[in-house]
């Protein structure tokens, strides 16, 4: 099967730190179709040559075992092409056109890893273009919109051209090897499902936590912030992952109509929840690593009184009789003490305590999504010498673990997020995409939060570069008679 990849932001940064790195590896693992050709799509001055010897030179900065040899190089650069475009003028989409028919490949994919300010018309003039054939495929990249309205505005103008099986929503956290096998765990196996429910399960807690901070990124965070930027979509997919039903087949209608379900039942936002239950926070100057780094008011492109949050921290409720009651408590943010995403499923406490045991070490499966990937299910034994003459009449329990690292059990070199991604975009397996009323719901569920925030004079509340975030963050969760995982 032959394919065309054409890639939009050809020379963008996504480019560059994401999808050559993945075609590269897919290339090098021998998983990439062979018969594909990837035009890389800008409006530098470049061609073939120069585009290959800049991509070249930008897998320096790709880690050391992702790198290509130059041999290797060499041949994955006779897959490489460039065209010189500018996405508003429609003579140009038409000199792709003529490119691409010329070879008549099987499928045609358009990545478009541009502005979304540049969607609507590039779907537009693919059209007019009469690239939008049954054959062709699109890709499109976060954020699709900033609020509701502003996404449906992008999805309608894509539905126009294509149908929804030809559109493929990336959210690079369902590509992760870790989210597959929370599928795996919940789906393949028999074991946790009847456990999975609000009679055994006290809370669920989701940490996506970042040390990097804003990097090169500071104008476009800084109109975007967490909420949007990492909420609207990962952690809510996550959500989605940990709390849906189980689907009647692993086809991608199954699995995103029970995903769409979940994020249905979210229980709405009321003036009580919005004050009580959603807490930002903004980094001020700290310490990583020992190094002093900068508030984020001070890094460049942010505006020095901006009062975006690089910080989230809030509770949901699932609706439904699995979940009712049960708090999903769900957290992320920039500088803060580590990088780790985690879910952590606690379960409720023994009935009566015929033990000593420290409270809140046990009975939980944590769920590693990086960096470890991995499984712990966290119980409780007796560890101590029990041949003591003096043991007490109620034995002290110590906290134990099992423990699965899939790196270790599977080997580190398996398929990275963007590189399944891409493989399923030739494939046209949409399974890992998001639907767009799955985007829709997800909107609609955030923006009172956003309004909220518009309204609230006091602003994202400071926390400390490298800290686990604002302290009401700990205040929130510890109402609830609970704590996050790495206070208790
Ligand atoms: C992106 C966000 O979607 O996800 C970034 O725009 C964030 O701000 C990134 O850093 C996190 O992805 P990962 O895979 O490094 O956890």
């Amino acid at each position: 099967m032959s394919f065309d990849l054409v890639l939009f932001g050809g020379t963008g940064d996504l480019a560059w730190r994401k999808i050559m790195p993945a075609l590269f590896q897919a290339f090098r693992h021998g998983t990439l179709p062979p018969g594909g050709r990837i035009i890389g799509v800008a409006r530098d001055d470049l061609d073939n040559d120069r585009y290959r010897a800049l991509i070249h030179k930008r897998f320096d900065d790709v880690e050391l075992a992702k790198r290509p040899s130059p041999e290797e190089f060499d041949r994955f650069a006779a897959l490489l092409h460039f065209l010189r475009m500018d996405l508003s003028r429609p003579q140009d989409y038409a000199r792709l056109a003529d490119m691409l028919h010329e070879r008549g490949a099987d499928t045609v994919i358009m990545y478009l890893a541009t502005a979304p300010a540049l969607f609507t018309t590039a779907c537009e003039q693919l059209a007019v273009a009469g690239l939008n054939t049954a054959n062709t495929r699109i890709v499109l990249e976060k954020p699709l919109g900033h609020d509701l309205a502003s996404n449906r505005a992008i999805n309608d103008s894509v539905r126009r051209v294509l149908s929804e099986k030809q559109i493929f929503r990336i959210d690079h956290y369902l590509g992760k090897p870790s989210v597959q096998n929370l599928f795996a765990l919940r789906f393949g196996n028999s074991l946790f499902e009847p456990l999975w429910r609000r009679e055994t399960i006290a809370n669920i807690q989701i940490t996506i936590a970042e040390e990097l901070g804003v990097e090169k990124r500071g104008a476009f965070y800084d109109s975007t912030g967490a909420l949007r930027d990492m909420v609207q979509n990962h952690a809510l997919q996550l959500l989605c992952a940990i709390g849906m039903e189980p689907p009647i087949n692993a086809h991608a209608d199954a699995i995103r109509d029970e995903k769409l379900k979940v994020l249905r039942s979210l229980t709405p936002w009321t003036p009580a929840t919005l004050a009580q239950h959603v807490i930002r926070g903004q980094y001020a100057a700290g310490s990583m690593a020992g190094a002093p780094v900068p508030a984020y008011r001070d890094e460049p492109g942010v505006d020095p009184g901006s009062g975006t949050e690089t910080f989230v921290a809030l509770r949901a409720e699932i609706a439904n009789w699995r979940w009712a009651g049960v708090p999903f408590y769900i957290r992320t943010g920039k500088r803060l003490a580590g990088r780790d995403a985690r879910i952590v499923v606690n379960f409720r406490p023994a009935p009566h305590a015929i033990f000593n045991a420290p409270a809140g070490a046990a009975n939980k499966l944590v769920i590693n999504l990086q960096p470890r990937d991995g499984l712990e299910l966290h119980l409780l034994a007796q560890g101590q010498d029990n041949r003591q003459s003096s043991r007490p009449s109620n034995p002290t329990l110590a906290p134990v673990q099992l423990d699965l690292d899939f790196d270790k059990r599977f080997g580190s070199e398996r398929v990275g997020a963007y590189e399944r991604l891409l493989l399923d975009v030739i494939d046209g397996r949409l399974n890992l995409f998001v639907r767009s009323d799955e985007q829709e719901e997800a909107w609609r569920w955030v923006e009172p939060i956003m309004e909220y925030w518009r309204g609230d004079p006091v602003g994202p509340r400071p926390y400390v570069a490298g800290t686990w975030g604002p302290s009401a963050s700990s205040a929130m969760i510890a109402r609830d008679g609970f704590c996050w995982s790495e206070e208790c």
